[in-house]
């Protein structure tokens, strides 16, 4: 049963046997701020309660999101009211579910006039390109659920706000839907700002969509453990391959633009990846401490090795990582006079095109449902976000204003990955630490 009424302080501090005298054999980092997971410090407090009440004069002092959810009263009177969505960028599973659950939320439960979806993006906003809006009704929607994309299309790109303004009076839209990522998100603001400017009351309400799972201030973005789930087919794949092999190496790439959010969560679902590199933490190849120096002791000690690499590990390198690592792991066995076999696999547009798993389902359905509570209640310029599990309005200049969400190497997430693989460190211990130059130099690590 959830306890209500929180026990007292003292009900909470933990007991211990004694004095810790004993150096931990983890080895993990003293130095904040490098690539490396820190230890967890006892004062470290995880809030009991997330949320805290204001009343209605009270200014926030501390940093919080605005909670989503069903207003009592509303702006918009529901059969007056027309609501248009339009889905933009790469493709993510569930898109089709968070379209249909809108359409349903708005025309069951509120009883709004009309729903239009807007095709192709904000190529459907573009009066230059004289797409007509479907008409989204209930019927129309009845099986979207099932399948992966996007029944409305998508597109990416930056069009001129003035236009799609027009594009939405001259349809008589009242609330417009956008279903994307972080360009469509700028997109949406810059709607909200020309709406303002002409001084019309249309709602711009978002639901960020990225299979990265890096928007900033969200926790969760839909479609994400659909992902990893699909993710971790293709491992399991190349792990039945390196195993077959004497010597064999399954190489995977995984999408993640900045992030590596999908090929570490991946890695830790299939518990069979001895490397995954993420574009948060630098590495070597070359060198004693290098990766390919690791590989070779993996093959002598146990014949077979399964790595996993995010897609913007190739950033810095300004190469596709996935082709460019099999062929300098390769040509490296060939000097040294290995055989090997790498089978390499690139699963990244299955991973994105699927229908949702089950608990994406869920999740579209509530963020779907709140974006209607929120339009409805003339909320805009905003996204429906998730944080410590509840439903929450991010205002969009707040989202814009942070860069993209990464794995914080010093987290949680980054030590279960290292955990799991037991891969070590493959680049110069401080390296991010470094990066920070304006911070003040790190103190010694325990490890060197
Ligand atoms: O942003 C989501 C994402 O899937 C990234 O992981 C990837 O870099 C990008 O989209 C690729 O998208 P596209 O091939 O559609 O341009």
């Amino acid at each position: 049963m959830t306890p209500t009424i929180p026990p007292p302080p003292r009900a909470w501090s933990v007991t211990s046997l004694g004095p810790r005298a004993v150096r931990s054999p983890l080895g993990l980092s003293t130095v904040p701020d490098d690539e490396v997971p820190d230890y967890t410090e006892d004062g470290v407090r995880i809030s009991f309660e997330i949320e805290h009440r204001l009343s209605e004069a009270e200014e926030d002092r501390t940093p919080s999101f605005e909670k989503a959810g069903p207003r009592e009263k509303i702006f918009f009177e529901p059969e007056r009211t027309r609501a248009g969505i339009v889905t933009c960028g790469g493709l993510c599973p569930g898109i089709n579910n968070v379209v249909r659950s809108i359409v349903l939320q708005l025309v069951h439960k509120y009883g709004v006039r009309e729903v239009l979806g807007f095709r192709y993006g904000y190529e459907g906003l573009d009066p230059d390109r004289m797409v007509q809006p479907d008409v989204l009704t209930p019927d129309a929607v009845r099986h979207i659920h099932h399948r992966g994309g996007t029944i409305l299309g998508s597109s990416r790109g930056k069009r001129d706000a003035g236009a799609m303004v027009d594009v939405l009076e001259k349809h008589g839209v009242d609330i417009l839907f956008a279903i994307g990522g972080d360009g469509t998100m700028r997109g949406a603001h810059a709607i909200h700002e020309e709406i303002s400017r002409r001084g019309k009351s249309i709602a711009v309400v978002g639901v960020p969509k990225t299979i990265d799972n890096d928007v900033p201030y969200v926790d969760r973005s839909f479609g994400f453990e659909t992902a990893v789930e699909m993710a971790r087919m293709a491992i399991d794949a190349a792990h039945t391959e390196a195993l077959s092999l004497r010597n064999g190496i399954g190489l995977v790439k995984l999408m993640g633009r900045d992030a590596g959010f999908i090929a570490a969560s991946a890695s830790l679902a299939s518990h069979d990846v001895n490397v995954c590199l993420v574009p948060e933490v630098s590495f070597q190849l070359e060198g004693e401490r290098g990766l390919l120096r690791y590989l070779e002791r993996r093959l002598e000690a146990r014949a077979h090795a399964v790595i996993v690499v995010a897609e913007g590990c190739g950033k810095q390198r300004g190469v596709d990582i996935g082709p460019w690592l099999k062929e300098h792991i390769e040509s490296h066995f060939v000097e040294a006079g290995v055989s090997i076999t790498l089978k390499y696999i690139d699963p990244s547009y299955m991973v994105r095109s699927g229908p949702a798993n089950a608990s994406d389902a869920v999740f579209c359905d509530a963020l779907a449902r709140h974006a209607v509570h929120a339009a409805m209640a003339g909320k805009t310029d905003i996204v429906i976000g998730r944080w410590h599990r509840a439903f929450t309005h991010v205002p969009l200049p707040l989202l814009m204003s942070a860069g993209s969400k990464e794995i914080d190497p010093d987290k949680q997430l980054w030590l279960s990955v290292i955990e799991a693989t037991g891969q070590p460190h493959f680049g110069t211990v401080h390296a991010r630490a470094k990066r920070k130059s304006a911070e003040p130099p790190p103190r010694k690590s325990g490890r060197d």
